[in-house]
């Protein structure tokens, strides 16, 4: 692993065809989306993880976990996708590579809204509620209601959670064979704003790098996944992606 600058990672980009890109929490950061292990904003310093984000959780206080969600929801909304997700959904759009493909532990959906298709939602998404028992119901966005409690399964009568995936379950095996395949089938990977703490995504960026990828970190921090990569961008991500997928650069004054 080495640490460089843009113009290092460029290179690396410069031959690929295909580019996958893994994104976590920091993605979002600069979108004002808080991360979840930062020690002083992220969300698992102000609140209790099993508490908020399990099944337990969820049975023991359905209302709280619901009106935490539904918070979150609400800042989700008031979100804009920051240049970071701009660049990647235009790298995409202008065909800049073979192909360019989104994988997200981000349960937020600013690539789609930026423009990203077709991206793989490892963790679900937010804005979609499910039946908690299962019956295979799933609704787009759900009416809160005054109490606070959750809604209720029109089909089976039972809760509806939050479409997400909480500690503790397994991710939908479709999405992680497809995440596995997109991210080790590719010429380079960029993975994006991670700790690389929660598997199985943590393990994405070693595999592929198993698998004869070359590996690009962007991240401000150390993170726990920094040996899987070739190179480390120490940056974030609304100002180093532009860097690294924008147009040409600049041609020198002549
Ligand atoms: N740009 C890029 N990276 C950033 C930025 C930024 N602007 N700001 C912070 N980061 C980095 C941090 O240095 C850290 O490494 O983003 C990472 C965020 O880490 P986490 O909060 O642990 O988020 P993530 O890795 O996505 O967590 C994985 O854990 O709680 C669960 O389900 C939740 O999907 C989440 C999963």
């Amino acid at each position: 692993m080495k640490e460089g600058g843009p113009q290092a990672a460029r290179e690396l980009l410069d031959g690929a065809r295909r580019v996958a890109v893994l994104t976590g929490a920091g993605m979002s950061a600069e979108s004002g989306v808080p991360t979840f292990r930062d020690a002083q904003t992220g969300l698992w310093s102000q609140f209790d993880a099993v508490q908020l984000a399990s099944p337990e959780g969820f049975r023991a206080d359905p209302a709280l976990v619901w009106r935490w969600y539904a918070w979150r929801r609400e800042m989700v909304a008031k979100a804009a996708p920051n240049e970071g997700h701009r660049a990647l959904a235009r790298a995409q759009a202008e065909g800049r590579f073979e192909s360019l493909h989104v994988v997200t532990q981000n349960v937020d959906g600013l690539h789609q809204r930026a423009g990203s298709a077709d991206v793989i939602e490892l963790h679900g998404n937010i804005v979609r509620s499910r039946c908690l028992a299962e019956c295979g119901v799933a609704y787009a966005q759900p009416q809160d209601l005054p109490s606070g409690e959750p809604p209720r399964c029109p089909a089976c009568g039972d809760w509806l959670r939050p479409d997400v995936v909480w500690f503790g379950e397994l991710l939908d095996p479709d999405s992680l064979r497809a995440a596995e395949e997109t991210c080790a089938g590719a010429d380079v990977l960029l993975v994006v704003g991670t700790s690389g703490l929660v598997y199985p995504a943590a393990a994405l960026p070693t595999a592929a790098r198993r698998a004869g990828v070359r590996v690009i970190i962007v991240n401000p921090h150390l993170s726990e996944i920094d040996p899987a990569a070739h190179l480390v961008v120490r940056g974030t991500a609304a100002r180093v992606l532009p860097a690294l997928l924008g147009g040409e650069p600049e041609s020198p004054a002549r």
